[in-house]
């Protein structure tokens, strides 16, 4: 099949690679041309294990091509992608759709033959309505379905995570789009990977639930490990104690400095405003949002507590800046917070992360960046580890 992605950022990138790396015909297209040339040149925009090599493969084999115009891919697609970002709108936390918005009007203007209008980028329920409405303004004759599909994978796993999803969700009544969706999938179906068929607006609203049901047992975690400290029990011992439950699930149970990045704090937001909108309010969502925001600076009173109170003249150590590991995004890490506690504090910090310093640098200007973890803690009072890269395991901590 011939595809078109519309956003080559995190997961259009994935996903385009992936669905090339099936068999399909592939053009992942972005509007920042600097992105794109430097695809071209075989160079990623992010960092994402094995992508690199997954690109080259495909690209070489003629399957991956990378192009600024959208009307070219999309005339020959038989499906085409929005995987363009829905950031928190400015001052109200709903979910800024302009960028849909505006990708479907383009794919509009460009529609030829029958075309499934795939959007995976993750939305509110009722924008796939507004998506169809707006490509029927711009081509009344269009012969299109608008299907919901929304997208799982976890950076730093993401193309494990896009090969072996646990489910793929499809939201469509069209029998003509569920007959492209099953043949683009076709290989993870028969890798006995479930497809989910349900409605459109049922697959845009499954995507806000499940990251709000992620954050919120991250943060019921991170809960329970305060009270662990102030009674004396083993947090990680009570998540393998009610992890080993099959109906609690092992996962999502290590507490933490609160959650982060470029979807759960988004999201948990933009279903909180959809709940009010819509008269059914999300108090279990509003609450876990409120309390992994104060979580963050909590972290930074701990550190002051474990210095006797006053960071004035102190020099912390950092290690990881990344709002997880294997990855260089730094959307809404929980890093940035508890730094810019600590420098309110007096502190001075020094950090070091394996990939995400370039993308940290202008979010946290005002701290020393290390070449190497051990030059990082080299003379520091005090040494907080706030992402678990896998080099930070085994450190040595006598050097
Ligand atoms: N990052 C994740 O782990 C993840 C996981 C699941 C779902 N999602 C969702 O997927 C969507 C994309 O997220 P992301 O992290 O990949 O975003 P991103 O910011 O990394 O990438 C988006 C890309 O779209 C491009 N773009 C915007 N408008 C365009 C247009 N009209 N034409 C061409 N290109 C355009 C931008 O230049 C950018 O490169 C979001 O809705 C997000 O919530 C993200």
């Amino acid at each position: 099949m011939r595809v078109a992605v519309i956003g080559t950022g995190y997961v259009g990138l994935v996903s385009g690679v992936c669905l090339a790396d099936f068999g399909h015909q592939v053009t992942c297209i972005d509007k920042d041309a600097d992105k794109i040339a430097a695809l071209c040149r075989g160079e990623m925009p992010i960092y994402e294990p094995g992508l690199h090599a997954l690109v080259q493969s495909n690209a070489q084999e003629g399957r991956l091509q990378f192009a600024t115009g959208i009307a070219g891919p999309v005339r020959e697609a038989d499906a085409v992608f929005i995987t363009v970002s829905t950031p928190s709108r400015r001052g109200d936390g709903h979910a800024d759709l302009s960028y849909v918005y505006a990708a479907s009007r383009e794919i509009a203007a460009a529609l030829d033959d029958f075309t499934v209008v795939v959007t995976k980028s993750t939305v509110p329920v009722g924008t796939g309505d507004e998506v169809e409405r707006i490509i029927r303004e711009v081509r009344p004759e269009a012969n299109v379905s608008v299907v919901s599909n929304p997208e799982f994978l976890r950076e730093g796993a993401a193309i494990r995570d896009f090969k072996h999803p646990d489910r793929i969700v499809v939201g469509t009544e069209d029998e003509r789009a569920k007959e492209v969706m099953a043949e683009l999938y076709r290989p993870l179906y028969l890798n006995a990977a479930p497809i989910l068929y349900t409605g459109r607006r049922t697959a845009e609203l499954i995507k806000y639930a499940a990251n709000a049901f992620l954050a919120t047992k991250v943060t019921f975690i991170n809960e329970i490990a305060e009270l662990c400290e102030k009674v004396g029990a083993d947090v990680q011992e009570v998540a393998r104690g009610i992890g080993l439950d099959n109906r609690i699930g092992t996962k999502f149970l290590h507490a933490g400095p609160g959650f982060g990045g470029s979807c759960f704090p988004k999201d948990a937001l933009a279903l909180i405003k959809a709940g009010q909108d819509h008269e059914a309010p999300l108090r279990i969502v509003e609450t876990v949002v409120a309390v992994n925001e104060q979580r963050k600076r909590a972290m930074a009173r701990k550190v002051a507590a474990a210095l006797g109170g006053n960071l004035r003249g102190k020099t912390i150590a950092v290690l990881g800046l990344t709002f997880k590991p294997n990855t260089d995004d730094m959307r809404e890490a929980p890093s940035i917070a508890l730094i810019t506690a600590l420098q309110d504090m007096g502190a001075a910090v020094r950090a070091y992360d394996p990939a995400g310093m370039e993308q940290a640098k202008p979010l946290l200007p005002d701290i020393a960046y290390a070449s190497s973890a051990y030059a990082c803690v080299e003379g520091a009072d005090a040494l907080v580890i706030i992402t678990e890269w896998e080099q930070f395991r085994a450190l040595d901590r006598g050097v």
